[in-house]
Order: C-alpha cells, then structure tokens, then sequence
C-alpha cells in the first residue's frame, strides 16, 4: 500500500556529520496525494491531474506565475571563434533578445567542443559575475555599459576569471558537452526595485502586480527557457539533450526552470538549499522566513506567509524535485555548507522517490545520508556531498559529467 504520510524522524546517529544536529521531527505531504485525497495510481493520474496540482501550488505560493513567450525574441551572434582554449573548441556569444528594440535581452557564452561527430549534449546554466568572470579566455565580451547600469548599485565590475573554478569549461568539452551561460543580472538584477528593472518590466509593464505575480528566480529560470529556445536553433546542439545546473540561488533557479520547462533533459540543483533542493519542514539553516525577510525580491509575496509556519505549507521541498521526474535529477551539497541543510537537500530526493518509481524508475529510498564524497546515483537520481564549502568545484562537475554520460550520450 502506497504510504499516506512519509514520516521522517529526527535524524540523529547518521553518518554525515552535518547532521549532528537533529531537526524537529515532521511530516512531509505525500506528493502522490491529491488535495480531495486520492492517490495516485497511474502515470496519467500524476502528469493530468496530480502534476499540475503541485505546479499551481508552486506557482502561486512561492515562485509566482511566469509569462509565456517574449514579445519578440531573436538572436544575434556577436563574436564567434573555432580556437578556444587552443582549440578544443568554437566559442560563440550571442545576444538573445526579448523585444524588437533590444533593450531587454542577455549575453550567451557558449563553448562548443571541436571533437564532435554530430550535435552534442550541453551543459546551461546561469552565473553570478559576468561571463568574463567563468573564465580566462580574453575574448569574453565585457558586459556592455548600458547592461552594466541596470545592475544593483554595488555592483563591480570582477576581474576576468574570478568564478572560473565554477566553470571547468576546458573538462566539460573533454567529455564531449558544450557548455552555456549568462549572466543573471542580465536577466533580472539581483536586488529590490519593485520589479521595475529587468524582464518584468517588459512582460508587465504597469501591470498591477499581487501574491501569485512572478518574481526573481522566476524571471532567470523563465530567461534559461529563452536560451534553450535559442539552442534549439544550433545545428552544432542536441537541445533534446540539456542538462540545466545552477548553484546556490541559481540552483533554486535551475529547478525551478525543470519544473516549469519539461524540454530541460536533466536537471541538476548544486547547493541550492533553502526554498531549493532542501526540505523547509526540517528548519534547518536558513528558513523561509530568513530568506522572504533578506531576498523579498526572489519569490511571489505569497511565500512570505509560510514563515514560521512551515508545517502549514501544502507542499515541500520534495515536491520540487518530483516536478522533474521522470527525467533524470541530481542534488548536490557541501559538506560546511550548514545554511543549505545538506540533510535537508538529500531528503528531497527521498521523498520524490515514490513518483520516479510510478514511471517504472528506480530512485534514491535510503533514509541514512552517504557519507562525504560517496556519489550516489540510484535509477534516475544521483547525489553527492562534496567535502568543504558551498561552491562548485570540479569535483561536482565530475560527478555531473558522469551522471550525464548515463542519460545524455
Ligand atoms: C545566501 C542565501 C541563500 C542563497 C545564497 C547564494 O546565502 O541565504 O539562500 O542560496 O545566498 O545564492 O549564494
């Protein structure tokens, strides 16, 4: 029998040492109970009727309701070479406009590896400092001034390759991947206007906006779905086969554009922690009403209701990562990374678990968390934590890589 409630004690005597300190014992909803009760028995059920549930609930009590297409999206390569990284592969930059004007639009770096037979898989995926800042490739293009006065006000311009360690872009197109990314300020920048800036201006206008409107994370996982349109247009590409990957709030981000983006082949969430991969129930580290007070910009204002009062959510964590399935997810962690609940994180993937196995997959179901840096992947579902901070290094790329070797080659 299918369980009604999925009970998750207080975690003491684990393995991982992040757990050392136990969170309060709850109960996490059943992601296949419908809301009148009924459960879920079939694939049908989940993809016409449950599904769309839990999407309503995370559209209209935490990430608000994302536009449909832009106005007038089209692209425009500014720069294009075959010797990157001497050779190994064609960089391309491109602007991907929203409106015929272009005066919303972002900066796509894409690296494509030379070494290839037909269109390969990709890696796409958001950044925090600038597309010059994932690398030491000198011909990344400067983000443009008119861009740069629209970021926040503190904003810096970084030095070349300060983010490069988060970007092994040189690893990736050994394996065969082409590698995608822009800068999320390009997008929506990082901070509180009242939604004045940014691609809601152009979706909205002076629309009035209410609880349920969409907000920050939204409008970078709504500007990942314009950049997978565009490299649906690549010959070079096989856009079936995209995984999308983000860190921290972009790793918030990254599921969040799974979710409302069902053409992402895989989805891979690194350290995304609260309001991400990590269950809110548990408490644990940041919590909802920590995040709605510092960053009240990345989620519709009906989240805001929920702090403090988790247990009164009608959805987790979980039923984040559930939106993925059936297709493949994997959910990083860092092992001083406290504030993202690593435990938290994990515990997501369990309690998905029921619906990848509805679609005849296997996923991960073992209540006590791996150790530190003992990759799992089980079915469809992989997870890892690495040793040390909240980062992207290459050893999360590593697993990332073969983890999607499974599915994407
Ligand atoms: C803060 C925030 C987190 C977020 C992180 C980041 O620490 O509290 O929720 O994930 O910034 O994006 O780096």
């Amino acid at each position: 029998m299918i369980l009604r409630l999925i009970t998750v004690a207080a975690l003491a005597l684990m393995p991982f040492m992040g757990n050392s300190q136990p969170s309060n014992p709850y109960e996490l909803p059943d992601p296949l109970k419908m809301e009148d009760g009924t459960i879920v028995r079939t694939k049908r059920q989940w993809i016409k009727e449950r599904r769309p549930e839990i999407m309503e609930m995370l559209r209209s009590q935490m990430f608000g309701r994302e536009p449909g297409q832009a106005p007038d999206l089209h692209f425009k390569v500014l720069e294009e070479s075959p010797d990157a990284f001497g050779g190994l592969a064609t960089r391309k930059q491109v602007k991907i406009s929203f409106d015929k004007d272009e005066k919303y639009y972002l900066v796509l770096l894409m690296y494509i590896p030379n070494d290839r037979k037909g269109p390969v898989p990709a890696f796409l995926g958001a950044n925090f400092k600038g597309n010059h800042a994932t690398t030491n490739d000198p011909y990344v293009l400067l983000p443009s001034p008119d861009k740069l006065a629209t970021y926040a006000p503190n904003y810096k311009i970084e030095e070349r390759n300060t983010n490069g360690h988060r970007w092994e872009y040189e690893y990736i197109l050994k394996h065969g991947y082409a590698v995608a990314t822009f800068c999320y300020n390009d997008v929506d920048p990082d901070f509180h206007d009242g939604f004045h800036n940014g691609v809601h201006q152009l979706m909205d206008g002076d629309k009035p906006r209410d609880g349920e409107s969409w907000a920050t994370i939204s409008a970078w996982a709504w500007g990942l779905s314009r950049c997978l349109d565009f490299l649906e247009t690549q010959k070079e590409i096989n856009a079936r086969k995209v995984a999308v990957l983000g860190h921290s709030r972009l790793g918030k981000t990254s599921l969040w554009a799974g979710a409302t983006d069902q053409r992402f082949a895989l989805v891979i969430s690194n350290d995304s922690g609260c309001s991400g991969a990590a269950i809110a129930r548990r408490k644990y580290g940041e919590t909802v009403e920590r995040i709605c007070k510092s960053f009240p910009h990345w989620f519709c204002t009906n989240y805001s209701a929920y702090g403090g009062r988790e247990e009164k959510m009608p959805w987790d964590q979980h039923e984040l990562i559930a939106m993925i399935a059936p297709r493949p997810v994997y959910v990083a962690s860092a092992s001083e990374d406290d504030w993202a609940d690593p435990v938290g994180e994990y515990f997501s993937l369990v309690g998905a678990a029921s619906v990848y196995k509805l679609f005849g997959y296997d996923g991960i179901t073992d209540r006590t968390v791996p150790e530190i840096e003992h990759p799992v992947v089980v079915g469809r579902m992989g997870h890892h934590i690495r040793r040390g901070e909240h980062n992207v290094r290459l050893y999360d790329w590593q697993q990332y890589i073969s983890f999607a070797d499974r599915f994407l080659k």
